[in-house]
């Protein structure tokens, strides 16, 4: 596998062939890095599923260049997700919505809906365009990380957990660390009023904003199956726990306003909470490169960016094997 910094057009044009080809292709997105795989090959994509040790039933999202792009993988849109899409696209938002025929069951996990982002990254866009001037439609991609595993920023961090299984062929695109460091947002777009299923940086209150009271959002919603939303997720091999006493030798990320506990080893201290989010992901990995066996975290309190970091780190809180993923 190649690792290819700071890509030139020529070096993504390249990439965009060897998706075409049938490769897949690690690229950098504003929020994680991404696994690609053409979102119409089967074998690609079932290459995702098997690198990544992903059940093939957890739907893909399909990243595509531009809103213009929508129409082809999603049918009977609703206007709020128009509105969204022409607000937050290129951006951190996924809209869940009817799949159109090209949607087909192993990038849904068999789910008549599929998840569309247009992401922000130039490389990635750069990526799409590239790719669909050869006559590509979407590039599928799930965080570059193993199942059940810590979210990857880095292109290191890709090569460290995905680079044993990449064939000589696959590619990794390197484009900085991911500005935003946590997962987009999900808006699940098939009910009356949109829902959302993952909190992220697009927050309730610019989507409140831009919708108004009449399709103002909703929270829960059991109505699709999104497995992202299990229990157990975005975990290092170290056990996690929120707050609670942090003994000596065990790691210990908070906001830089707190002070490191006797004998702690602190693995970040982000004084915002963007560098929180930012961080995040590298601390927990930097936990495991040195082997602890417990990290401690006090996520920000808040609604807005606060919200998706504490939702990541109470999953990655959660005893793997006692839920068993
Ligand atoms: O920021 C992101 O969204 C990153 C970058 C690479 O774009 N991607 C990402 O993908 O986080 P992934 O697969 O790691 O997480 C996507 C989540 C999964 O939990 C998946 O089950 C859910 O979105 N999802 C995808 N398509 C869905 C669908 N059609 N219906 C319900 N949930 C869906
Ligand atoms: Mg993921």
């Amino acid at each position: 596998m190649k690792i290819i910094s700071n890509p030139t057009k020529d070096e993504i044009k390249n990439a965009a062939r060897a998706l075409i080809d049938g490769h897949l292709v690690a690229f950098p997105t504003e929020t994680v890095y991404g696994l690609g795989a053409d979102a119409t090959n089967e074998n690609a994509v079932s290459r995702i599923y098997s690198v990544k040790g992903r059940p093939t039933d957890h739907p893909l999202i399909v990243h595509v260049s531009s809103i213009n792009q929508l129409g082809k993988w999603a049918v009977d849109i609703p206007e709020y997700a128009i509105k969204l899409a022409e607000e937050f696209w290129p951006g951190p938002i996924t809209l869940i919505l009817k799949r159109s025929e090209i949607a087909k069951d192993f990038i849904t996990g068999g789910q008549e809906n599929v998840g569309i982002r247009v992401p922000s990254h130039p490389v990635a866009l750069k990526l799409l365009s590239e790719f669909e001037k050869l006559g590509g439609v979407g590039i599928a991609a799930p965080s570059a990380n193993k199942f059940g595993s810590v979210s990857t920023t880095t292109s290191t961090a890709v090569k460290d957990d995905l680079g044993d299984l990449l064939s000589t062929q696959d590619m990794i695109l390197e484009g900085g660390q991911s500005e935003l460091g946590v997962e987009s947002t999900i808006i699940n777009c098939l009910t009356l009023v949109p829902k959302v299923l993952r909190p992220g940086a697009i927050t309730p209150s610019m989507i409140n904003k831009l919708l108004g009271s009449r399709n103002s959002l909703d929270y829960v919603d059991n109505d699709i199956k999104a497995p992202g939303m299990h229990l157990s997720h975005y975990s290092p091999k170290a056990k996690v726990e929120i707050g609670g006493a942090t003994n000596p030798g065990e790691g210990f990320i908070a906001l830089a306003k707190f002070q490191t506990p006797v004998g702690a080893i602190r693995l970040a201290a982000p004084e915002t909470i963007e560098q929180y989010s930012f961080q995040m992901y590298e601390a927990l990995r930097l936990g495991d490169q040195k082997g602890l066996k417990k990290i401690i975290v006090l996520p920000p309190s808040g609604s807005e960016l606060a919200l998706a970091i504490e939702d990541r780190l109470t999953k990655a809180s959660f005893n793997k094997f006692i839920n068993g993923v």
